[in-house]
């Protein structure tokens, strides 16, 4: 039988104890990217609710940059790079959100998305939904249409799925 998706992220992931801080437990997804059956699986799963749905995907820095790369090669769209503040050197809109701790800013160029376009947005994990949040704010002053979030991992309690009211939000696998 093939191995489910939730087995195959069990099997490559590595869970670090007390990281970033005392009693979290955090999931580390760079062991499945660097596995090449892992990487295609995550990315083949992460597009196929969305398939037929969206003209161009968005990665958000740094590890949405992967999965959404990787995917618009996959379905031979273009990648849209949404970047923490000061990385874009032409003219940008910029979205500040709310982090665990203090806040975070995000930019995208102004002119890499024409008005109408169809986005899905790709990310590794959604936790308090303010990263991806911003990125739909961004994407909705650029004039494009979000249709989609797609991310590997969804932590659960901190509900981020709520914050993103109005969004279809499809993630791999809860914990
Ligand atoms: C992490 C993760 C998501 C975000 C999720 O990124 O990759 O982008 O946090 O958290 P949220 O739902 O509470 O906003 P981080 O800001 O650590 O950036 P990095 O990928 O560049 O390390």
């Amino acid at each position: 039988e093939p191995e489910t998706i939730n087995d195959l992220l069990d099997r490559l992931s590595e869970i670090v104890p007390d990281y970033p801080s005392a009693g979290i437990s955090f999931k580390d997804l760079t062991p499945v990217f660097a596995d090449p059956q892992g990487l295609r699986r995550i990315v083949d799963e992460i597009i196929a609710p969305f398939a037929g749905k969206f003209d161009v995907i968005a990665g958000l820095e740094a590890r949405g940059f992967v999965l959404a790369a990787a995917a618009a090669y996959a379905t031979g769209t273009g990648m849209i790079t949404i970047r923490k503040a000061g990385k874009l050197p032409r003219a940008v809109h910029r979205d500040d959100y709310t982090l665990e701790y203090g806040t975070g800013t995000l930019e995208l160029h102004r002119d890499d998305i024409a008005p109408g376009t169809r986005v899905l947005i790709l990310d590794d994990v959604l936790a308090t939904g303010g990263t991806v949040g911003s990125a739909a704010r961004l994407l909705g002053m650029a004039g494009a249409q979000v249709v989609g979030i797609g991310v590997v991992l969804e932590l659960q309690e901190l509900g981020g799925r709520e914050k993103l009211e109005g969004l279809e939000v499809h993630s791999l696998q809860l914990v």
